[in-house]
């Protein structure tokens, strides 16, 4: 087990907003675009999470079983209400879990945890791991840009997209919680 932990100076939604829509892939993942078929990038908000990836249909059977008609390709991105993610690589067996704590309103805490099959890794996990962390990078980077924008005065609402299906539902439940607390 890998873990690690960062100082982001950013409010912790800031960096769910950012996890749970790909728009900004192309531009600032580069590497981590070349690997996936971005046409077919889906983001399904379910009850409490949402999973993202390229949906694929699958192109393995096991002897008589039948996969189910889609199957994610090049990795897969849970998020879970409200502060948790779940990432998965292919390759062999691995998981990432991601907590963001909030330490205060333009602060948090990144705490990530790396899951491999056996302790001592091999040059592919190794590779994996640095390839997060510059995706990880990269990530931080948007997200303490995007909490600067939100303290100007020009900023007062955006518009999401079709594919920020994932960031409308956070907010919807941000807002719900948000209510009832009242
Ligand atoms: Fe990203």
């Amino acid at each position: 087990m890998w873990e690690k932990r960062r100082v982001i100076k950013a409010n912790w939604k800031a960096f769910i907003d950012n996890y749970l829509e790909c728009d900004h892939c192309p531009i600032a993942h580069p590497s981590f675009v070349a690997t996936l078929d971005m046409s077919q990038y889906s983001v399904i908000a379910c009850e409490n999470y949402s999973v993202q990836g390229t949906i694929v249909k699958p192109d393995k059977q096991y002897g008589s079983v039948e996969l189910n008609k889609a199957e994610f390709k090049g990795g897969r991105f849970y998020w879970l209400w409200p502060n948790m993610m779940v990432t998965i690589y292919p390759g062999s067996g691995n998981m990432t879990v991601i907590q963001m704590i909030p330490i205060d309103h333009e602060t948090t805490m990144g705490v990530y945890h790396v899951f491999f099959r056996d302790e001592k890794l091999t040059q592919e996990e190794k590779d994996l791991l640095a390839f997060m962390e510059q995706v990880r990078d990269e990530d931080i980077e948007l997200v303490e840009l995007a909490q600067a924008g939100f303290r100007s005065r020009a900023f007062e609402k955006g518009i999401f997209s079709p594919t920020e299906n994932g960031v409308a539902q956070f907010h919807g439940m941000i807002r719900d919680a948000l209510l009832i607390e009242q």
